[in-house]
């Protein structure tokens, strides 16, 4: 682990820190938090009595029973509000469609092939209660785990909402997900039941999901799995395996509505979802019921200062950490209108996003520097073509966005009148971190501002001591959080030493949080985030473990050794350059770059596919054995190897210099 993070990310100089973006007063004078509403008071109160303010936020919720007790603190185990019981859906569902809201848009969903569909709160609710009720009807329990592999469809939201209905832990795998990572997701969690659909619509074409899930259980390969549920969208020919595999029409139409919610104690794991992090193996990150529905539905209200008549687009797909939690349950907790999409982002053309926000006038966006960075590159005009005024808030999230594309996206697409929120967070934590408060907060492009009440952050050195203004260092929690990640399913130890070993506090010994990210705080105690310092690579906004690239290189019958490293890339933050060295006898050839290529597509998906392979006679190591990662990630920047698709490198020369690195 070394300070010096690697990403594109936006030189966080004093220069540009001279940039601030006040909130417009136009917007200040409406928002939910103001400089009138909001005192710095009220900033200290949270600060000394975090957990008063963490019980104010549990309010919102509807509870079936009160907590006894706010918070548990067993580093690194927590459990919030002890005692308290609910169930999630009746925060985001049934109590709405008990107001006026049951004739309120809940979901707007547009196909990419451009069909609509409106589901109100009413709708949605009796849909899930109805969903809930077939699950229920195939042996599906509080406490069990099923699969859902969907496009987004409204069926995606729905299936997440059914299982939580039944206190069923749901596991969402991105539709983008191979064969591999589906069956080996499904098997970690001994899901029981795998929702699916015959396929999702992607350019044009296909995406045929319900034949990657078969592929994934053939030969008893997910062997706790009993039932596939198919939902017809592309409608074209699939495989149903008589007795497992069942149209999501035809377990619906005979169900029996499940009225009454199961309520769950406070500390049930609503859902787990696989990230990666610096092994081979991912980790299937545990979310809470209770103190993971006070983190987003408080940060949906006020990070995006939701009012009832918003059309709130999150681009995100169902697959991520963003859309569990702003485009599911933050939204739906706070009874606002959703918008989602199917498709790709310049599917049929470059300026679908803008002629969708024109039509269904959204007014907040929520999307990632990548998206912005690809629409830039496109050029304005797409942008100019449609009638944006309804648009009111912008939000970033994924990756740092480079002030230019903040820029681009304040002034081009928001017409200078919308604030942008630039929202730090992981799928670790669950919920917003870092953010302004976008009618208080002045914003400097590049930084995600301040943490936001109620949490404890900072930029320290590895011995925790803090670091002086400018200066980079880790980004760490220095205490716990309701929407914390609880656990890694199945391996508590991996818990603790991926995130509670590395940085202590220096006073009392009591481990923080360690994020894996660089940061530095500027003298106005702004956040400027540089990006991961572990062997994470972020590739258009998707994480991705180097070790997971290398682990499918290896199984290819011709690698030796690979060293995968990330390098920047203008539009997706970060590309993945992958050195190789091959068994003997096996010679470098232009088909083997492809075949290889396709190998990590087949064992990851094809989100992770490499930019660039390159061969290499032996890989550059320490004396002790270490890879030289740094001196990889050099070349790889800099190019300084040669590049020639079927020259070997000889990297002895280069890796003798430097012997100690690493
Ligand atoms: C990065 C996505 C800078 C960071 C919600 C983090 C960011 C990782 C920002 C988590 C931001 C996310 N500025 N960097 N606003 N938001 N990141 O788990 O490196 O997919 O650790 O969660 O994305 O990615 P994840």
């Amino acid at each position: 682990m070394s300070t010096t993070a690697r990403t594109t990310a936006p030189a966080p100089g004093a220069a540009k820190a001279r940039d601030l973006f006040p909130p417009p007063p136009a917007f200040a004078a409406r928002a939910r938090i103001n400089p009138s509403s909001w005192t710095a008071q009220r900033l200290d109160d949270a600060a000394a009595d975090p957990l008063g303010y963490w019980e104010a936020a549990a309010d919102a919720l509807e509870w079936r029973t009160r907590w006894t007790k706010v918070l548990d603190w067993q580093a690194p185990r927590a459990k919030w509000f002890v005692g308290g019981t609910l169930n999630a859906t009746e925060s985001c569902l049934d109590r709405h469609a008990r107001t006026w809201r049951r004739t309120k848009a809940a979901l707007i969903w547009e196909g990419e092939p451009g069909e609509v569909r409106t589901l109100t709160y009413g709708q949605l609710h009796d849909e899930v209660c109805r969903f809930a009720g077939a699950l229920r009807a195939l042996g599906l329990d509080k406490g069990d785990r099923a699969a859902i592999y969907l496009p987004l469809v409204p069926e995606a939201v729905i299936a997440m909402l059914a299982c939580a209905r039944l206190g069923v832990t749901h596991s969402v795998v991105f539709g983008g997900f191979s064969a591999e990572a589906l069956g080996s997701r499904i098997n970690d969690a001994s899901c029981k039941v795998v929702i699916t659909a015959d396929g999702g619509a992607r350019r044009g074409q296909v995406v045929r999901l319900k034949e990657t899930v078969d592929k994934a259980l053939a030969d008893g390969a997910c062997p706790t799995v009993t039932n596939v549920v198919v939902v017809r969208r592309t409608g074209h020919e699939v495989q149903m395996a008589p007795g497992r595999d069942l149209w999501w029409h035809d377990v619906t139409r005979e169900a029996q509505p499940v009225t009454e919610a199961v309520a769950v104690d406070a500390e049930h794991p609503l859902y787990i979802l696989y990230t990666s992090g610096t092994t081979g193996k991912p980790k299937g990150v545990v979310h809470s019921t209770g103190g993971y529905l006070v983190g987003v539905a408080r940060t949906m209200r006020w990070v995006f200062d939701l009012k009832d008549e918003d059309i709130f687009w999150c681009s995100a797909d169902v697959g991520w950490v963003t859309g569990h939690s702003y485009v599911v349950y933050g939204p739906l907790a706070n009874g606002a209108t959703v918008f989602l999409y199917e498709g790709a982002p310049t599917y049929p053309g470059p300026d679908r996003f803008w002629s969708m926000i024109a039509r269904h006038k959204i007014s907040i966006l929520y999307t990632a520097p990548t998206a912005i960075r690809t629409f830039m590159r496109l050029g304005d005009q797409h942008v100019k073509r449609h009638d944006l005024s309804s648009l009111r808030l912008l939000g970033s999230v994924g990756e740092p966005i480079n002030p230019e594309a903040w820029r681009w996206y304040h002034q081009t697409v928001g017409g200078a009148r919308c604030p942008v929120v630039d929202t730090w967070w992981q799928t670790e934590t669950g919920a917003i971190m870092a953010s302004p408060f976008p009618g208080m907060t002045p914003q400097k492009p590049g930084s995600c501002t301040k943490p936001l009440p109620g949490l404890a952050m900072d930029v320290v050195h590895q011995d925790g001591s803090r670091c002086a203004d400018d200066e980079q260092g880790f980004l760490v929690i220095q205490a716990p959080w309701p929407s914390m990640m609880r656990t890694v399913w199945g391996d508590d130890e991996r818990f603790r030493q991926t995130y509670w070993v590395q940085v202590k506090d220096p006073a009392t010994g009591a481990p923080w949080y360690f994020t894996g990210d660089g940061a530095r705080r500027d003298k106005d105690g702004y956040l400027w985030v540089i990006g991961r310092v572990d062997d994470v690579v972020n590739v258009a906004g998707h994480r991705l473990g180097t070790a997971e690239v290398e682990s499918a290189l290896v199984l290819h019958s011709a690698v030796a050794e690979a060293a995968v490293v990330g390098r920047p890339d203008e539009v997706k933050g970060q590309g993945i350059v992958a050195f190789v060295t091959l068994k003997d006898g096996r010679q470098p050839s232009e088909a083997l770059v492809e075949e290889l290529k396709r190998q990590v597509v087949g064992e990851i998906g094809s989100f992770a596919r490499p930019d660039d392979i390159r061969w290499a006679n032996a890989l550059p190591k320490t004396r002790s054995g270490k890879i030289m990662r740094r001196l990889l990630r050099e070349l790889a920047t800099t190019g300084r190897v040669t590049g020639d698709m079927t020259s070997l490198e000889d990297f002895g020369a280069i890796a003798a210099l430097r012997p100690s690195e690493e």
